[in-house]
């Protein structure tokens, strides 16, 4: 019993230091976005419902207002993404990557995606994943001169390797994705298209990234990267698909589902369609343009030269010769968070990876305009550039401690006019 007594007041602890991080530190992690505490604090939910089962086909009484939840975030999604059916129910963008996969494919079928280096996801075909380890897959990558999708390369190994599925969509490419031209590769070969757009999710709804309906089959994402939301796995399909993709999800890969979730979902989803809301996503790509215009003082830093989004990706081997762990390490010392990355024609692990990854969505939600973020810009390359430099790094701790007391906000995404 004691240690229970001890493991409770280090479950605060922990919870306390966590917390401490969203106060004191600069988080430039790019799927990093506060969600607003409305989400999880005013629920008028007494409990925490689990129901199992599709919508409309529970086995359980007592789910009339479950059912009702659920529907209104498949409607809300729908018309967010242009899409004919949603699924709102797995718990992650792993899992409905996995209930796409087992909805469209075979055991043993091919499958073409975008390499890990380049940008992939490990459920993608990464070889230590569940998605390596079932299905043939084979990769396309970005050209190595501009770091761009190289689309004719991606038509070529198409047309050779004559996958049943197409994988778009990335963790750290920050251009747009011209679905349309995959679509046409799509077709050519005889494949479906899917997307995986935990990424831009924010930047389609807000009508900033190219939209993935109708040039694409199915498409997955989570709300807890670009759209403030919850922690969770989204389906958007055509109707084609609808009965293969609900079946996938339950009973395929998961069985019951929280529904505390399930609203959180909807009320992000509701909030999303919000001109707040594309207010918002348009500061994060301002304060985004304003790294580019610092880091771009540095020719090659930026992987594709720029970014069209709420992320970039920073070479610092070849720039700095430091490593994205050490650059992230260096960083953290600050008081500002980024994470290593791997880049196009990676040399090291990823756990070392040559390059760093940097996003404005926390920033941006927390009040930062495009003057903070030229001047944290600023203090991420003063830095790297002279990493042994104690007085430049007294000077930036002491710049990041200026900018986290004008914090403008803790809990709102949007300014309050
Ligand atoms: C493109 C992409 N897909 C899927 C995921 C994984 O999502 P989850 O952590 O919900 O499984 C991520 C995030 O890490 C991602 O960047």
């Amino acid at each position: 019993m004691e240690r229970f007594q001890q493991l409770q007041e280090e479950l605060i602890e922990g919870a306390r230091i966590q917390d401490e991080y969203d106060l004191s530190t600069i988080n430039l992690i790019a799927p990093a976005s506060p969600t607003p505490l409305k989400y999880f604090y005013d629920l008028p939910l007494r409990h925490n419902a689990i129901a199992e089962g599709l919508l409309g086909h529970r086995p359980y009484a007592g789910v009339e207002g479950f059912n009702r939840i659920e529907r209104i975030a498949v409607e809300a999604a729908c018309l967010l993404f242009g899409a004919e059916h949603a699924n709102v129910q797995p718990h992650s963008v792993s899992q409905a990557n996995q209930a796409v996969y087992q909805a469209l494919l075979d055991n043993g079928d091919r499958v073409l995606a975008m390499r890990f280096q380049d940008g992939g996801h490990l459920s993608h075909g990464l070889r230590f994943n569940f998605s390596g380890r079932f299905f043939d897959f084979n990769f396309y990558g970005v050209d190595r001169t501009t770091g761009l999708i190289d689309y004719d390369a991606l038509e070529e190994k198409a047309v050779t390797f004559n996958p049943k599925l197409i994988v778009c969509g990335a963790s750290s490419y920050p251009r747009a994705i011209d679905f349309e031209r995959l679509a046409a590769i799509s077709t050519k070969v005889g494949s479906c298209l899917m997307a995986d757009l935990s990424h831009p999710a924010g930047l389609i709804v807000a009508n900033r990234f190219p939209k993935p309906f109708p040039y694409c089959n199915v498409v997955t994402f989570t709300p807890d990267k670009t759209m403030l939301g919850p922690h969770g796995g989204i389906i958007l399909c055509k109707n084609d698909l609808s009965e293969q993709i609900d079946k996938a999800v339950h009973p395929g890969v998961q069985s019951s589902v929280p529904l505390r979730r399930i609203y959180q979902m909807a009320q992000c989803l509701i909030d999303a369609s919000k001109p707040e809301f594309t207010d918002y996503i348009d500061r994060v790509i301002k304060n985004m343009k304003a790294f580019e215009a610092e880091f771009g003082r540095i020719p090659n830093i930026m992987i594709t030269g720029g970014s069209d989004t709420h992320l970039m990706v920073i070479d610092t081997k070849n720039t700095f010769g430091l490593t994205g762990k050490q650059s992230e390490e260096l960083l953290e010392t600050l008081d500002i968070l980024t994470n290593r990355q791997v880049i196009p024609g990676e040399t090291l692990k990823p756990y070392v990876a040559s390059g760093v990854r940097l996003g404005t969505s926390w920033i941006t939600a927390r009040g930062y305009n495009e003057v903070e973020a030229k001047e944290i810009a600023e203090i991420i390359l003063d830095n790297l550039s002279d990493p042994a430099n104690l007085v430049v790094q007294a000077r930036s701790k002491e710049a990041v401690n200026n900018l986290l007391k004008i914090k403008r906000a803790d809990d709102v995404w949007y300014e309050e006019s």
